[in-house]
Formats: structure tokens, C-alpha cells, sequence
């Protein structure tokens, strides 16, 4: 299936996916990375790979709607069929949202719904749980609110610090994406 990855950041969820598809483990071709951020490491890291890129600055445009019709546009133009959210910083609406019904995943650096929105890390240490994890979910208008796919638990140990932690949830990330995209992609 042609997928396309969004993310504004760093994009090591990204890597993880294209890793998983050089591997063999999972049968996908992606098509476009499309980023809100021109700094964004994802971006490299697309290069690097020959995937090809749409890098936008959400402020040149009056709306959301008019940045989303675009990348719908280059959506359709490589005959994109699933996008998968990694790290996108930024809601999607209802443009994007109903012209990919049901086609749209995210990954979250918690259970939910608890800690939704940004640094959830953060959010966990600062709440004392002594379990958060990963959750992967279809996204609807909300922030991380949309129906639960996949989930895993990770521990919170005494002496935890945000990088343990942060290295923790991403090892689970790199994993749980792609197993659960093998899914999602078969059917
Ligand atoms: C991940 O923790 C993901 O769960 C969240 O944003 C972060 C993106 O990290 N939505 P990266 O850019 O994939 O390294």
C-alpha cells in the first residue's frame, strides 16, 4: 500500500518505519513525508532515503483548510491511500480528516486517555503513575481522542528520569508502530 508519514520533528518514529520497510518486515511504499517544519531532521532523514517531500509553512497560508487541500493534492497526485501521523505536531481538520475517513493513525507517548496532548512524558512523571506506555489510534477531530488500536505498558521505575523514560517509550514506539501497521496495512 502507498502510505504517506507526517511529522514535524525529529521523525525517529518515521526512521523506524522506513527501517521496517528496507527490512522486508513490512510490505509498504512510502510515497511522501509531508512536514510543517523546514528544520525538521524528518526531513534529512526522507532524503536520505529517496522519499520524496512536501514541506509547508502553515503560516503562508489563511487557513488550515487551504494548507490541507494542498497536501491532499499531493496526496492523490502519488495515489496515497493511509497516512501515518509521526510526530505531526498539529490537529488535523476536517478537510484532511474526511477525505482520508478512517485512514488516518497516530502514535501517542502515553496510555490513553490519559496525558493526551503535549509531553506526555512530562505529564506521567509529574502525576507520579508508576505505569504509562504507547498508544496507537485512528485520529477524529479531537486531540488523541480517536478509537485505540493497539496500546503497550511501560513502567515507571524509582529512578526514573525523563531520558530513561523518553528512551523506554521510544524503543516501545519503534516496535509497536510497524507491527501494528502490518495489520492495519493488510486489510
Ligand atoms: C513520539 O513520541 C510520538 O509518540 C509523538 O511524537 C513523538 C515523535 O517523535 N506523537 P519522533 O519525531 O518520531 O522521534
Amino acid at each position: 500500500k502507498k502510505i504517506a508519514v507526517f511529522a514535524s520533528g525529529s521523525g525517529s518514529n518515521f526512521q523506524a518505519i522506513i527501517n521496517e520497510i528496507e527490512r522486508g518486515e513490512l510490505s509498504a511504499h512510502i510515497a511522501l513525508l509531508v512536514c510543517d517544519r523546514s528544520e525538521a531532521k524528518a526531513i534529512e532523514r526522507a532524503k536520505t532515503h529517496g522519499i520524496d517531500t512536501f514541506v509547508f509553512n502553515p503560516k503562508a497560508y489563511a487557513s488550515k483548510e487551504e494548507f490541507e487541500q494542498e497536501i491532499i493534492d499531493e496526496l492523490q497526485k502519488r495515489d496515497v491511500e493511509f497516512i501515518v501521523l509521526a510526530g505531526y505536531m498539529r490537529l488535523v481538520g476536517t478537510t484532511l480528516l474526511s477525505a482520508y475517513e478512517g485512514k488516518i493513525v497516530n502514535i501517542h507517548p502515553s496510555l490513553l486517555p490519559s496525558f493526551p496532548g503535549k509531553d506526555a512524558i512530562g505529564q506521567a512523571l509529574l502525576a507520579g503513575v508508576k505505569v504509562t506506555g504507547v498508544t496507537i489510534h485512528y485520529v477524529d477531530q479531537g486531540m488523541d481522542t480517536g478509537q485505540i488500536i493497539a496500546q503497550e505498558a511501560v513502567t515507571i521505575e524509582e529512578n526514573e528520569t525523563r531520558e530513561t523514560l523518553t528512551t523506554k517509550i521510544q524503543q516501545v514506539e519503534h516496535r509497536l508502530y510497524y507491527k501494528t501497521l502490518i495489520e492495519l496495512l493488510s486489510i
